[in-house]
């Protein structure tokens, strides 16, 4: 076996079915699972009936490199959603449809890290972090540098405090806009900086903006690496890519859908990697991204249902709770008033609502550890289900905790 396998962490969810072992949660009230964030709104009818329109593409190989079609709405999407006028994308060079950002994150790691380096290389990722990225690190022969995200700083991960000798050994660096499990989003200027980094140091940003479509006001979208590598007139995308998702954005987790698009020439070497790894799409779901992808109403529609339930549940949790509404995505990121893992066990078999400790998101780092003494909430579940189980969880903090009460 690959002995860099022995390197990685048990999964988060792994870990939590773990601390519920054996737990028979309170039979009188039903379950409530906010601990894993597959979106749990309708699927868009019009992909819905593309994809049964679409069953006799089953009967074909599709490529790797993707429609035609599939590439040109992926560029014409992400070109009105960052306004990329002067340097669009260009659908042959820039675009690969993957299958789901999660494999297209761990495999870029695997196509890019050189692990024939003389000296070790370095990847920098956010802490807590989408365990993804460790992983694809780990088994990619580097070394993970994390940059401890905490509320204090606003979740800005501090590029100005990695040390020289870290720099000179970083091929890549990850960022997450919006954050899982924060919410943060990155601006406008910290992508000017990073992507200054790059150029200076020679690294490869990915950046996963699974989250973008995802936020508050209509008027304020978060702004993404193309955009802002578009915006400084980064020749060809160099140094940067963007990985997007119509998991979250078009409720289609299971459709596995997603694209990777940027520096070209990493693109190019990309798709040869792709040849060999097999993740390509097949035909049927690549005509329902299409559809989804050219249409935006049931997105605004989507974002509308999660304003809703995060103006429902805050109210509920802030008296109980240091909760703050999170910029953007999908999660809360509330600080327990004890340990996560004991808070999220108790919970659980009190209440009977599924949580995911901090914890299990993070690393020490620095001597810190951003995910102690905090739980990953998705607002995922219907409305009344997130406000039956924030009604559950206020109860329960004050039931076993009451010292944390403010009102
Ligand atoms: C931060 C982050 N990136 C990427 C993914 C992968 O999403 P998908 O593979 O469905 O595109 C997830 C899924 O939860 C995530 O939270």
């Amino acid at each position: 076996m690959n002995s860099r396998l022995s390197g990685l962490q048990p999964y988060p969810f792994q870990r939590l079915a773990e601390l519920t072992r054996g737990i028979m949660p309170a039979a009188d009230k039903p379950a409530i699972r906010l601990s894993i964030g597959e979106p749990q709104h309708a699927a868009p009818h019009i992909v819905l009936e593309e994809i049964g329109a679409q069953l006799a593409t089953l009967s074909s190989y599709p490529t790797t490199l993707g429609l035609p079609a599939l590439r040109g709405a992926i560029a014409a999407w992400a070109g009105r959603r960052y306004r990329l006028e002067r340097m669009p994308l260009d659908p042959q060079r820039h675009i690969l449809p993957v299958s789901g950002s999660r494999e297209a994150l761990f495999s870029i790691v695997q196509a890019t890290i050189d692990p024939a380096e003389r000296i070790r290389p370095v990847v920098i990722l956010p802490n807590p972090f989408y365990q993804i990225y460790e992983g694809a690190i780990l088994l990619a022969g580097a070394e993970p540098y994390f940059l401890n995200t905490v509320a204090e700083s606003g979740y800005r991960m501090d590029f100005d405090a990695v040390p020289a000798g870290i720099w000179k050994r970083t091929r890549m660096v990850f960022v997450c806009s919006p954050g899982n499990p924060t919410g943060a989003v990155m601006e406008h200027a910290e992508y000017v900086r990073l992507i200054e980094l790059a150029h200076l140091h020679d690294f490869l940003i990915v950046s996963d903006e699974c989250y973008s479509e995802i936020y508050f006001d209509e008027l304020q979208p978060p702004p993404g690496v193309l955009q802002v590598a578009h915006d400084l007139g980064v020749t060809d995308y160099r140094h940067c890519l963007a990985f997007q998702s119509l998991s979250k954005r078009s409720n289609l987790p299971g459709l596995r859908s997603g694209f990777v698009a940027g520096d070209g020439t990493v693109m190019e070497r990309y798709l040869e990697y792709r040849t060999y790894h097999g993740c390509s799409l097949s035909s049927l779901a690549q005509a329902a991204s299409i559809c989804a992808w050219n249409d935006e109403e049931h997105v605004r529609a989507n974002r509308e249902l999660y304003r809703v339930k995060f103006d429902a549940v805050l109210p509920i949790l802030a008296p109980v709770l240091d909760v703050a509404a999170p910029q953007a995505g999908f999660y809360l990121w509330p600080r327990t008033p004890r340990d996560d893992a004991v808070f999220a066990r108790e919970l659980y078999e009190r209440e009977n609502v599924s949580v995911l400790p901090g914890s299990y998101l993070s690393r020490t780092a620095a001597g810190v550890n951003p995910g102690h003494n905090r739980v990953r909430v998705a607002l995922v579940a219907p409305l009344e289900q997130c406000v039956a189980a924030a009604h559950r969880i206020r109860h329960h903090v004050q039931s076993t905790c009451p010292t944390e009460i403010t009102q």
